[in-house]
């Protein structure tokens, strides 16, 4: 396996695995609409692996995965460059719960239809490798903890509904046996921090959805206070418990889902990415004020729609199947996350 189709490349996670790929010697092309991203991102990543332009071993085509014809003139034209596509990173997608309970089928379209017409692309080019972006969302207010992944698939949001439903499209076309597909549903937590250059880290748009990005932006003024959604839940300090796992981390873990995928017979392979431990609001301002020495302003707010109390990862599969562990901590998150958004205090604007 040499050539990687890299969707939704240019976003946080994504960017950071394709660093990683480049490094470990893979061609990629990456497929991105930008609709949450700028290709900045991957300039820097050029930069990091010391390639000098892009289209040497990275491309990037600007695009909507559910535009059919586009995505399959790019399998096309790498088979005729004679560097076919072996196998599909899958990031590119929508990823906030709130804005998924407000517009559900925006969701269903992008992240389910899209997956449909690439898994269809895929199969129209021999292309049977697919690792997918999927989330520790689906399981929902799971009561099993650690979540090990037999745990009920219940998502409690929109968002997570698409990511369970991809999972089950995924596992039907593997099961059909038509194709021999060998595809690896990695089960994200909640990523965090950036590459320890500063180079490149999470750019949201707005007011951020999640927490850490959100700490980073009043921590350097972007914003004033750092809601906190209800910290009256069923949790030692009242606050909601999280497995926060450095972004590098995952990024190794898509190469060695990729590795394991080659040695191993077709089949779907579902797994989860977290560091086993998790950390409540409260503790992770706390690690945040230590690590930058920033006091962070807070205000308790009304619980989120579609939250849940607890949610931390059984990571023995990844470790047994990929050999895959985090090996970063939380104040490593802290540190990286704060060096980007001090050298890039309004992102890569
Ligand atoms: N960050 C998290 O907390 C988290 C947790 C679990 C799972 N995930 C999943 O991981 C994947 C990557 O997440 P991320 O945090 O890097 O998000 P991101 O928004 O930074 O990256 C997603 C990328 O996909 C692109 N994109 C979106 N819709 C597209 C479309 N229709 N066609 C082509 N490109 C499109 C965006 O421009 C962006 O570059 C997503 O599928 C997300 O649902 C993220």
């Amino acid at each position: 396996m040499k050539n990687i189709l890299v969707t939704g490349g240019a976003g946080f996670i994504g960017s950071h695995t394709c660093l990683v790929l480049l490094e470990a010697g893979y061609n990629l092309i990456v497929f991105d609409s930008l609709i949450n991203s700028s290709s900045k991102s991957l300039s820097r990543v050029l930069e990091l692996s010391g390639i000098n332009d892009f289209g040497e071993r990275l491309s990037l085509v600007k695009g909507d995965i559910r535009n059919f014809s586009l995505l399959q003139d790019v399998f096309k034209n790498s088979k005729e460059k004679g560097m076919p596509i072996d196998a599909v990173i899958h990031f590119a997608g929508l990823k906030s719960v709130s804005e998924s309970i407000t517009e559900p089928l925006k969701y269903w379209d992008v992240n389910v239809n899209g997956t449909r017409i690439l898994l269809d692309i895929m199969q129209d080019h021999d292309c049977y490798t697919l690792v997918f972006s999927s989330s520790a969302t689906i399981y929902g207010s799971s009561q099993q903890m650690p979540i090990s992944e037999s745990a009920d698939i219940k998502p409690i949001n929109p968002y997570g509904t698409s990511k369970a439903s991809v999972e089950q499209m995924l596992s039907d076309a593997f099961y059909s046996n038509l194709y021999p597909l060998k595809v690896a549903c990695l089960r994200y937590f909640n990523p965090v921090g950036a590459h320890p250059s500063g180079l490149i880290g999470e750019d949201p748009l707005g007011i951020p959805d999640n927490l850490f990005p959100f700490v980073s932006q009043v921590a350097i003024g972007r914003e004033s206070l750092l809601r906190i959604f209800g910290a009256d839940w069923n949790t030692p300090d009242g606050t909601p418990i999280r497995d926060y796992i450095h972004v590098m981390d995952l990024a190794e873990g898509h190469l060695c889902a990729l590795n394991y995928l080659e040695k191993n017979q077709p089949q779907i392979f579902k797994v989860n990415l977290g560091t086993g431990r998790g950390y409540s609001v409260f503790e992770v301002i706390n690690a945040f004020e230590v690590a930058t020495d920033k006091k962070i302003p807070y205000e308790i707010v009304d619980r989120r729609k579609g939250d849940v109390a607890v949610n931390y990862a059984d990571i023995s599969l990844a470790k047994r199947e990929m050999n895959w562990y985090a090996k970063r901590t939380l104040n490593s998150s802290c540190i990286d996350g704060w060096r980007w958004q001090l050298s890039n205090p309004n992102g890569y604007k």
